[in-house]
C-alpha cells in the first residue's frame, strides 16, 4: 500500500515539474495524443441504451456511450439536452429507467448504496460548484475522503493534501474557508478534493463555466495532464468549446435525449472548419451539429423556436396563424 502511494506521489509531482501554472503555460511529456478507442480494449465505462425520464418528460433516450481507459471524452450539448443527467446517471446518483451501465466492467444499476460506494472510491466528481464544505477550510475539504476511506497516518494525509493543492495551484491557500476564495479557486479546490483518492475517472461537469480565461487554461492543461501522465479516464460535460477542442479525444453530441454524434475530435474539426457551400449538402443533424460548434445564429437551431409554439400558448392561436395573421388588425382611417 505504501509503496504505491509513494509510486503515485512520484507520478503526480512529475506532473508538477512539468505543469506551470504561474503564466498558465504548460510542456507535456510523453507522446502526442493518440486514439485509446482500440477495438482491443475494453470500455471502463460502458452506457447501453440508456432511457431515463422525469415525470411524463423523457430526457434520454436510448444513449450508448463506451469511454476507454485514459481517454477525455467531451459530452456537449445545448442547455436541457440531458448532459448533466447522463453524467449523474453513470455516477450512480440516477437510476436509468431503461438500459444498463458499466464501471470498470461491472454493472452498477443494481448495486445498493454499500456496493455503489465502494465503485465510488474509484472515481472522483467535480460538480460545478466545486461543492465544498463550508464549515471545513480548503485542506480539509481535500483531507476528508483521505481521512474516511484510508487509514493513512497524519503526516501522510498532510502530504498528500499538499501535492493535491500544488497541482491545482492553491497549496498557500490550504488555511482558506470556501468563503474566503473565488469562483475559480472553489473550483480548483473542488478538482483537488475530486483526486484525494487517486480516482481512475474523473467526471467533471461544466469545469471551465464561469472561470477567466486563464484559469479556464489551466484546468483545461491539468485535466490532459492527468489523463496523459495518470492515465485517468475523464468524461467533461462542457458547452465551452475552445476548451473541448483543447482537451477532448473523442467527442459525443447529445440533443434533446438524443446522441446525435460520437466521433474523434479530428472529425468534429473537420465539420466545425468545413466551408458553408460544402455544410449545405450536409443533413440537418450534422448542420446542427456544425452551428453548435461554431456558435452561429443561423442553422437548424435556429429555426427550432418557430416550433415552440409561443403564440399558440399565449392566445392559443395555431403556429399557422400566429405567423400570418397580425396580432392586432389595422384600423382603416
Ligand atoms: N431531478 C430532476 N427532476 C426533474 N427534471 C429534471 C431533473 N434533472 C433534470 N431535469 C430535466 O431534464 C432536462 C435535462 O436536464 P440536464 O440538467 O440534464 O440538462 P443539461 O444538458 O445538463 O443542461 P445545462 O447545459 O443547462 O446544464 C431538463 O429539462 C431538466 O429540467
Ligand atoms: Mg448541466
Amino acid at each position: 500500500m505504501l509503496m504505491m502511494l509513494v509510486e503515485g506521489m512520484i507520478r503526480q509531482m512529475t506532473i508538477l515539474v512539468d505543469l506551470d501554472l504561474d503564466d498558465g503555460s504548460i510542456a507535456l511529456n510523453g507522446a502526442e495524443s493518440q486514439s485509446r478507442a482500440d477495438a482491443q480494449v475494453e470500455p471502463i465505462i460502458r452506457c447501453k441504451e440508456i432511457v431515463k425520464h422525469f415525470g411524463d418528460q423523457t430526457v434520454l433516450s436510448g444513449v450508448n456511450l463506451d469511454v476507454y481507459p485514459g481517454e477525455t471524452m467531451v459530452i456537449m450539448g445545448g442547455s436541457g439536452s440531458g448532459k448533466s443527467t447522463l453524467l449523474r446517471t453513470m455516477i450512480g446518483t440516477h437510476k436509468p429507467d431503461e438500459g444498463s451501465i458499466e464501471l470498470f466492467g461491472q454493472c452498477v444499476c443494481d448495486l445498493d448504496e454499500e456496493g455503489l460506494n465502494e465503485v465510488r472510491k474509484k472515481f472522483g466528481i467535480l460538480f460545478q460548484s466545486g461543492a465544498l464544505f463550508n464549515s471545513m477550510t480548503i485542506a480539509e475539504n481535500v483531507a476528508l475522503l483521505l481521512r474516511e476511506h484510508t487509514d493513512l497516518d497524519d503526516e501522510i494525509i498532510d502530504i498528500q493534501v499538499k501535492i493535491k493543492l500544488e497541482l491545482v495551484g492553491l497549496r498557500e491557500d490550504a488555511h482558506k474557508y470556501p468563503a474566503q476564495i473565488s469562483g475559480g479557486m472553489k473550483k480548483r479546490a473542488g478538482l483537488a478534493r475530486a483526486l484525494a483518492l487517486d480516482p481512475k475517472i474523473l467526471f467533471y461537469d461544466e469545469p471551465s463555466a464561469g472561470l477567466d480565461p486563464v484559469t479556464s487554461a489551466q484546468i483545461d492543461q491539468l485535466i490532459i495532464a492527468l489523463s496523459r501522465q495518470l492515465g485517468v479516464t475523464s468524461v467533461v460535460v462542457t458547452h465551452e468549446m475552445d476548451s473541448a477542442f483543447a482537451i477532448a479525444d473523442r467527442m459525443a453530441m447529445l440533443d434533446r435525449g438524443v446522441m446525435l454524434c460520437l466521433d474523434q475530435r479530428q472529425w468534429f474539426e473537420h465539420l466545425r472548419d468545413m466551408p458553408e457551400a460544402e455544410a449545405q449538402n450536409m443533413d440537418e443533424n450534422r448542420r446542427l451539429v456544425r452551428q453548435f460548434l461554431r456558435g452561429d445564429a443561423d442553422g437548424p437551431l435556429a429555426s427550432r423556436r418557430d416550433e415552440v409554439g409561443y403564440g399558440e400558448d399565449l392566445f392559443g392561436m395555431t403556429p399557422d396563424l400566429v405567423t400570418r395573421t397580425p396580432s392586432v388588425q389595422p384600423t382603416r382611417g
